[in-house]
């Protein structure tokens, strides 16, 4: 499979990266880092894959249609991870005014930057899947982060819509909606986080569920999905209450 991973370079996309890692596979991994990228594409290569590495930023809407455009046109892609995406706040701060700005452009602006130039290519060829990076973060209103949260919302109505309105051309799109996972995303947090999983675990999971459900979302762990979904139901006034009294990013 020829497979297209943003946000390779670190933690989750990493993950995802050395996860998909295999012979029969040809990796295109995004990233800014240089250093990072080059030690993913040495591990993804000794596990036998053939990989090339773009330093490009997400957000740089030009850039990307150009280079994800000449990808389809020579090599062809079978696979798309949209995965790069920030977070704010930190050190029980909130999100600044240009955390703002910058979690939207990099988590909504970013993913449509990497998924609209591919979807030209996969309706002609009629097959496809396309994974979109959310987080159970975006299932409910959280006071400690709104920019994250609401832009992790944003992306999983967008791919759920998208995925009804192309699936005549039989393109796969699935919403992936992890809980916390331990990357450098997450090392900045200083609170308790439930149910904290390993990278590899999170994308061994990924990687299953794309290829053996048929559900357009992938949400996990199961239990604290469940807590998600709970809060969300819950009488408003309730549920602000107690998403109130989480902890400041
Ligand atoms: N960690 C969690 O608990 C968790 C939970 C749910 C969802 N997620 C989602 O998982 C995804 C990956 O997060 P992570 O935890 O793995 O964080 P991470 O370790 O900080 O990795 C983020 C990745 O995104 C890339 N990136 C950020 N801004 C970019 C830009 N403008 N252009 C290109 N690449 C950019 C970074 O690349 P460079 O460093 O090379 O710039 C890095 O590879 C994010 O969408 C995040 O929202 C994470």
């Amino acid at each position: 499979m020829k497979i297209l991973i943003t946000g390779a370079s670190s933690g989750l996309g990493k993950a995802l990266a050395e996860t998909y890692a295999d012979g029969d596979n040809h990796l295109f991994l995004l990233g800014r880092d240089k250093k990072n990228l080059s030690e993913v594409k040495k591990n993804c290569e000794d596990k036998g894959a053939k990989v090339e590495v773009k330093i490009i930023d997400v957000c740089e809407r030009g850039e990307m249609q150009k280079y994800i455009t000449s990808i389809c046109q020579k090599t062809g892609l079978d696979l798309v991870i949209a995965n790069a995406g920030i977070s704010g706040g930190t050190a029980g701060g909130p999100e600044n005014d240009e955390q703002i700005y910058k979690i939207f452009d990099t988590n909504l602006m970013g993913m449509l930057n990497t998924i609209q130039p591919v979807l030209p290519y996969l309706k002609e060829k009629r097959k496809g899947q396309i994974l979109i990076i959310s987080s159970l973060g975006g299932y409910v209103a959280l006071p400690s982060c709104p920019a994250y949260s609401a832009s992790k919302a944003a992306v999983r109505f967008y791919g759920n819509a998208l995925a009804d309105s192309v699936a005549e051309y039989n393109i796969d799109i699935r919403v992936v909606s992890p809980g916390y996972i331990k990357t450098p995303l997450t090392d900045k947090n200083n609170f308790w986080m439930p149910f904290l999983m390993e990278a590899d675990e999170a994308a061994r999971i990924i990687q299953i569920k794309a290829e053996n459900s048929a559900n357009p979302n992938i949400a996990f762990p199961g239990p604290f999905y469940f807590c998600t979904w709970f809060i969300g139901i819950l009488w408003r006034r309730l549920s602000r209450y107690l998403l109130r009294q989480l902890p400041k990013k």
